[in-house]
């Protein structure tokens, strides 16, 4: 039997996610039930190659399950893709005696992980986070439901300036290159039409489609639109459109919204499921894995099965909100 791991840490990397705190909370909590330390890396890779890590107390988690970001810290980190970089992240990992790595955050940061991993071979779990949805090997990231739920507030709220003006809305929601939030949000907040970064739909077809919804007495229509590889993209769809059909329209970019504020109860759960799992996957000896839930589910997958497999939409999804916008 090996040596019991003492030491684990604990980082968020790329983009913040709400439930991000009620994972690090959980990783904690998880840690002192099993007797093992926990030690917190602040500012992602950055603060790792840095050295900027300490070990978490108990007060360091208290109060945080509700709050949105991440109470450690994120970066991207140019240097950490390289391979003298990771180096001086392992360097100082081995210097304060760290045995396993717990890693949140989505695919750029699991493929930096896995390298390490590689590199050093110091065990990891990666815990998927990301309002984007678009990592394989689980039904839903760490953040997205409550990214769904905020651009849903929104779409909602949009809607009651919509009714009253008699207007054309297009609301933009990020995702990347994935769709998971416009489809969810749009069907939710049942869209005229949504814009959807990996379907066919097209700027023509939209306007037919909006010509002829008017045409049978509508007098006003949100379109949810995935902002794909061009953030603010919707400005131009918007421009296009008002000139085709001639009607003015209005366009609100959710963006950074979409990724602040109290995680729901769902991602609080998932962070929670997630977060203790990753802690009993270390000290059962597994790495190079990734945690996630499939079916309700705790499932681990080799990272070569999840890095660089981006999930996609369902497209029954997609046929089902064309049913609801009423083609
Ligand atoms: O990956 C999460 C995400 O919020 C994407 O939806 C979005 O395209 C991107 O990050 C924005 O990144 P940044 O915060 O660097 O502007």
């Amino acid at each position: 039997m090996g040596v019991k791991m003492q030491r684990i840490a604990v980082v968020t990397s790329g983009g913040d996610a709400p439930g991000m705190n009620a994972c690090i909370r959980a990783v904690y909590r998880a840690g002192v039930y099993a007797g093992v330390e926990i030690y917190g890396i602040r500012r992602g890779y950055t603060g790792m190659i840095d050295g900027d890590i300490y070990k978490i107390q108990r007060h360091d988690v208290g109060n945080i399950i509700h709050q949105g970001g991440t109470i450690l810290g994120t970066s991207r980190s140019d240097e950490f893709r390289t391979p003298e970089g990771r180096q001086k992240a392992a360097d100082q990992l081995f210097e304060k005696g760290i045995d396993g790595l717990i890693l949140i955050g989505g695919d750029g940061s699991f493929k930096g992980g896995n390298y390490l991993s590689e590199e050093t071979g110091i065990p990891i779990i990666a815990i998927p986070g990301t309002i984007d949805n678009d990592i394989a090997g689980t039904d839903f990231s760490i953040g997205f439901d409550t990214a769904v739920n905020i651009a849903l507030e929104s779409i909602d709220r949009i809607r009651d300036t919509a009714i009253s003006h008699g207007r054309l809305f297009f609301v933009e929601v990020m995702g990347h290159t994935s769709s998971f939030i416009a489809l969810e949000a749009g069907i939710a907040g049942g869209a005229a039409y949504l814009v959807l970064h990996d379907g066919h739909q097209e700027v023509e077809e939209l306007c037919l489609h909006l010509e002829s919804l008017f045409t049978k007495g509508k007098h006003h229509a949100i379109v949810v639109v995935a902002e794909g590889d061009h953030p603010g993209c919707s400005f131009g769809i918007s421009k296009q459109v008002s000139a085709r059909i001639k009607m003015e329209s209005r366009v609100c970019v959710l963006g950074h919204t979409q990724r602040g504020g109290s995680p729901t109860s769902r991602d609080r759960v998932l962070a929670a499921k997630l977060g203790v799992s990753a802690v009993n996957a270390l000290l059962n000896g597994q790495g190079g894995v990734m945690v996630g839930e499939i079916k309700r589910e705790v499932v681990f997958q080799p990272f070569s099965d999840v890095i660089g497999k981006q999930q996609t939409t369902d497209p029954r999804m997609a046929v089902l909100s064309r049913i609801l916008t009423g083609f």
